[in-house]
């Protein structure tokens, strides 16, 4: 099966269209600065910004950044610069540079939250990402995400302050992620993130202490993947508001099994320090993949994997926030057309820290399985592992330094 037509790579949620459905996650991509230099912000479907509070938060001390197989941890601790600077630095830069933002938003109280959201009313970004799910944080954070009341009773709150889209970001640290997102959603959220990262640690051996100051950490990267696909897949056969997927997402097919599990788009997180211009390999190697087994639109790949008829199965996109998709049968994807330069190696990564060879759509933990009962899909441009890991321990050092 194949198709000459470039597919369309536009979704419609939230009431507007995205030009793609992969998007930075928040954390990794800053507020796009340290990436212009190697892409166009205005070709992302949108851009996560970094978590953002009412006022600057320091972040974490000690060392914040440790690789894992597969993986990496952090604790950053959601340094950030507070709600006014980006609004009077970064937003402005940013709707220069023609990008759709949508911003994460943290605080240690209730309060907090909506003071948030409430100074980013009437600006213009694309919406509201709610972090009750960051791990590395003693206040606020996954506290709120991980009981039904407390991320109902933030979610509501905000949803009060706020005219604007709210996605609500789950933490995959709880016992039942389905009963949080029927939670949240019951409180007004407009769509879901599903995930953040997994409460993790490691030990240096020769010092005998963790490697990361706060101890425990966010887990991210390839190495979470399976456990954020299958809690998409729980979460979006269980709501009715869109999911977007989240975990480990390295490559074009790994987004294509978040859509087919349900989601209506993805983020793209670790992927982007090992190769800054991540967000865009993974929707053109998606486009290439939906041109090659013949979908035309990216609504023909939400929850295609899901038995038919069920909530979250394609088909439903329209209960999902994504009628609007449906109209854009016969119009020409512009995601195929987008590429030329490559990867933007000498890049410098999030904090301004110089990234090593950067690799396209690599991942150290990438599956076999793959392809496989798809003859056609070609493989896309994809590096050797060990290149993409090799590139991410020069990343980790080089942030442990700075
Ligand atoms: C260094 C780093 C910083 C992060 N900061 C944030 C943040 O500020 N807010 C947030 O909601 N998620 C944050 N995250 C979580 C990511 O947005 C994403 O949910 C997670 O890393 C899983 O995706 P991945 O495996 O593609 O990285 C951060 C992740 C990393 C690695």
């Amino acid at each position: 099966m194949g198709s000459d037509l470039a597919p369309d790579m536009r979704v419609e949620l939230f009431g507007r269209t995205f030009k793609t459905p992969v998007w930075p996650a928040s954390g990794c991509f800053g507020y796009g600065r340290e990436f212009a230099g190697v892409l166009d912000l205005a070709d992302l479907g949108a851009i996560c910004v970094k978590g953002t509070s009412s006022e600057p938060w320091a972040g974490n001390p000690g060392t914040r950044v440790v690789e894992t197989p597969g993986g990496m941890l952090n604790a950053i601790g959601l340094q950030n610069p507070g709600v006014d600077h980006f609004l009077t630095v970064d937003w402005p830069w940013l709707q220069e540079q023609g990008a759709t933002v949508i911003v994460n938003i943290v605080g240690r109280t209730v309060e907090e939250y909506v003071d948030v959201a409430r100074r980013l009313e009437g600006s213009g970004v694309a919406a509201l990402e709610l972090n009750i799910s960051c791990p590395n944080v003693k206040e606020g954070g996954m506290a709120f995400g991980t009981t039904c009341r407390g991320a109902a009773e933030v979610t509501a709150a905000v949803r009060r302050a706020t005219t604007l889209p709210l996605i609500v970001k789950l933490s995959p640290n709880v016992t039942d992620i389905v009963e949080i997102a029927r939670a949240v959603e019951g409180a007004g959220a407009d769509g879901l993130s599903v995930i953040n990262t997994l409460l993790g640690m490691s030990i240096d051996i020769r010092r005998r202490r963790p490697h990361l100051g706060n101890v425990f950490g966010g887990l991210s990267g390839p190495a979470v993947k399976p456990i954020a696909l299958r809690m998409v897949w729980q979460v979006a056969g269980a709501v009715q508001i869109p999911v977007i997927g989240i975990g480990g997402i390295m490559t074009g097919e790994d987004a294509v099994e978040f859509l087919m599990a349900g989601a209506s788009a993805v983020q793209v997180g670790t992927a982007c320090f090992v190769n800054p211009r991540a967000p865009l390999t993974v929707a053109e190697e998606m486009a290439r993949f939906m041109a090659d087994h013949g979908y035309r639109r990216v609504a023909d790949l939400i929850g295609a994997a899901r038995p038919k008829g069920e909530a979250g199965a394609r088909g439903n996109a329209g209960a999902r926030g994504n009628a609007g998709a449906r109209g854009n049968a016969g119009a020409r994807g512009n995601a195929g057309a987008r590429g030329g330069a490559g990867p933007g190696a000498g890049a410098t990564g999030p904090g301004g820290v110089t990234n090593g060879p950067a690799v396209g759509g690599a991942s150290a933990g990438s599956g076999s399985h793959r392809g496989s009962g798809h003859p056609s899909a070609a493989p896309a441009a994809r590096r050797p592992s060990g290149e993409a890991a090799e590139s991410l321990r020069q990343f980790l050092k080089d942030a442990d330094r700075a």
